[in-house]
């Protein structure tokens, strides 16, 4: 049976992200439905998809959206692009080759939720993607879907802005990205009160990430109940899962929310490159706990990888073989939140330069036993005592792989140097031997 595509269907056809090819495919068809129909039954059919926030998190969509408080307006929608996660490439995709169905996505949900502004904050680097999504706005201006008129037919003023990043990290985070579409610095706020509540400019503001948007019209197409049974359980509809590093075929591959992440790699990424064996798996980006070799056989479903101790958040699979020292692959992802970090937090600022030290010193043979203890402590101490969430993200890597693969760790302190060799990526047959002896699969 071929599987159901709904984000990816339409990437590879010429001149797919024109409005002409995405209406040929039946496309704004589900807005013209929506016209004539109670905008609260979008919020219906969205909660009734379960279909949970593909940004990170993997919060109940339709629950988020009646957070809004009742009478307040105006009111924002905000359509997270920043996609800054290591390991993480599928929101790119999405406005590349289908922006139209992004737009037609945050028209609907606009409509449900009574809002007339709508932004979407585009990481900086992305020029291609955020010339590409600037001109399909422009097209659905001048074709009158977007304007006075919500698809030239009702009287409901919308717009939609882009606005892009200067490429930080932090900003995807959503109170740092309001922050920064304010024009001030990208500085996390505290919580609560959160963006449904408080948001941009002080007014009610949701906060989705562009694969959570770009389902919506396929929801309202097809119904929730269709796109819940896509899933499993309180997790509803398909997934853009970016499979990256030791595969044959990295790339980006839709599947159910529930898809076996043993088989993403071994078949359909096209297992691990020269017949060499896997030895760790990050599931969900670099901030998501690694999973050792022999625990990638589940279901990729949110709740299903948090039950085997680590995160599916924004679907990125990181994939290492064996020649990879991790001790080393560590300390470059720690080094990543320790430049990343905004500063306001001491545990975070602090911690996490720390963090990258000891990793630095560990890797190259400087260090004792004690300072794998200390690395231990010092990701302890950031985790859970932050403004918000990039300080976890910074520790829960160190601490996964320290559970996972300490005897690694250990015996860089015992051998006084990376036993994988210098460049810690290259892998002669002893060290490999040496090494593998020390590490518990
Ligand atoms: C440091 C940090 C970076 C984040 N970066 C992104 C991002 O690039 N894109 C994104 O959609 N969510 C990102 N998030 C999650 C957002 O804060 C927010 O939860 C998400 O955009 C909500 O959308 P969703 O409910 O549709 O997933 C980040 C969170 C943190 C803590
Ligand atoms: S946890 Fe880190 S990034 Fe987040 S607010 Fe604190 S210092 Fe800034």
């Amino acid at each position: 049976m071929s599987e159901t595509l709904i984000l990816s269907k339409r990437w590879g056809k010429p001149d797919s992200a024109s409005l002409a090819s995405y209406r040929a495919d039946g496309g704004y068809g589900a807005l013209d439905k929506a016209m004539g129909a109670d905008p609260a039954a979008i919020v219906d059919e969205v909660k009734k998809s379960n279909l949970r926030g593909r940004g990170g998190a993997g919060f109940a969509t339709g629950l988020k959206w009646t957070f809004l408080p009742k009478d307040v307006r105006p009111r924002y929608l905000t359509v997270n692009a920043d996609e800054s996660e290591p390991g993480t490439f599928k929101d790119r995709y999405i406005i590349e080759h289908d922006p139209h169905m992004l737009i037609e996505g945050i028209a609907l949900t606009c409509y449900a939720l009574d809002i007339h502004l709508a932004y979407v904050y585009i990481r900086g680097e992305f020029a291609k993607q955020a010339r590409i999504l600037e001109q399909a706005i422009q097209e659905a201006r001048d074709a009158g879907i977007l304007g006075p008129r919500l698809l030239g037919k009702k009287d409901f003023p919308l717009d939609i802005h882009v606005h892009r990043g200067a490429g930080a990290y932090i900003c995807g985070e959503e109170s740092a990205l309001l922050e920064s579409l304010e024009g001030k610095k990208g500085y996390p706020r505290l919580k609560p009160p959160f963006p449904a509540v408080v948001g941009l400019w002080g007014k009610p503001t949701i906060i989705n990430n562009v694969e959570t948007i770009a389902n919506v019209p396929w929801i309202v197409a097809n119904g929730g109940a269709a796109f819940a049974a896509l899933g499993v359980g309180k997790s509803g509809g398909t997934r853009l899962f970016g499979v990256s590093g030791h595969v044959n075929r990295p790339g980006v591959y839709e599947k159910p929310v529930h898809y076996n992440l043993k088989k993403l790699i071994m078949e359909d990424a096209g297992g691990i490159v020269g017949g060499r064996k896997l030895k760790a798996v990050i599931p969900g980006g670099s901030s998501a706990p690694v999973l050792a070799a022999h625990e990638i056989d589940i279901s990729l479903e949110f709740d299903a990888v948090k039950a085997a101790g680590s995160m599916s958040g924004s679907g990125g699979v990181i994939v290492f073989d064996e020649s990879v020292c991790l001790v080393r692959a560590l300390a470059r992802i720690a080094k990543f939140y320790a430049e990343e970090s905004c500063g306001q937090c001491t545990p975070c600022r602090e911690g996490t330069s720390w963090m990258e030290g000891i990793l630095e010193k560990i890797e190259h043979g400087h260090a004792t036993a004690a300072d794998v203890e200390k690395l231990e402590q010092v990701a302890g101490n950031i985790a859970g005592n932050t403004i918000c969430a990039l300080g976890d993200a910074a520790a829960m890597p160190v601490q996964s792989f320290l559970k996972k693969f300490k005897p690694e760790f250990l015996r860089h302190v015992e051998a006084h140097r990376c036993p994988m060799g210098e460049s810690g990526w290259g892998l002669d047959q002893s060290s490999r031997d040496a090494l593998v002896g020390a590490v518990r699969y």
